[in-house]
């Protein structure tokens, strides 16, 4: 009795322990891919900017216009692009802070 009461104690603090480990180790895992995803928004967004703006014209830096001017020149240039397109490309375009 005494010694499987013991065995069970330690069973039970190496089970906390693992689920510790584990529990570390899914927040690093997360926020590891937290930080791709972003990273991919960015990549998508820009992608999206080359794609449908760069054919006439050179790329113009997303600090050199506020996001009501970008709105603008998205409605007045991106007329083939889809609702969606055109609002993640407003959010790129205007959500820069320099
Ligand atoms: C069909 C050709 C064409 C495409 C595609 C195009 N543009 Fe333009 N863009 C022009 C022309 C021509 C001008 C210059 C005349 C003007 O200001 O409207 C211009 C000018 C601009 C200007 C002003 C530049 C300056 O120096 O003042 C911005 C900003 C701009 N475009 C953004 C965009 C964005 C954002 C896209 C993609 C959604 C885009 N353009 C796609 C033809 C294009």
């Amino acid at each position: 009795m005494q010694i499987g009461r013991a065995c069970g104690l330690v069973q039970a603090a190496l089970c906390n322990k693992a689920v510790g480990l584990l529990v570390v180790l899914f927040m690093l895992i997360g926020g590891v891919y937290g930080c791709q995803s972003m990273a991919v928004k960015m990549t998508d967004a820009q992608q999206l900017y080359s794609a449908k703006c760069s054919s006439c014209h050179n790329l113009i830096a997303p600090h050199e216009y506020d996001k009501a001017a970008w709105q603008a020149y998205i409605d007045k240039y991106g007329d083939k692009m889809t609702d969606h397109s055109k609002l993640k490309l407003l959010e790129y375009l205007g959500g820069s802070e320099d």
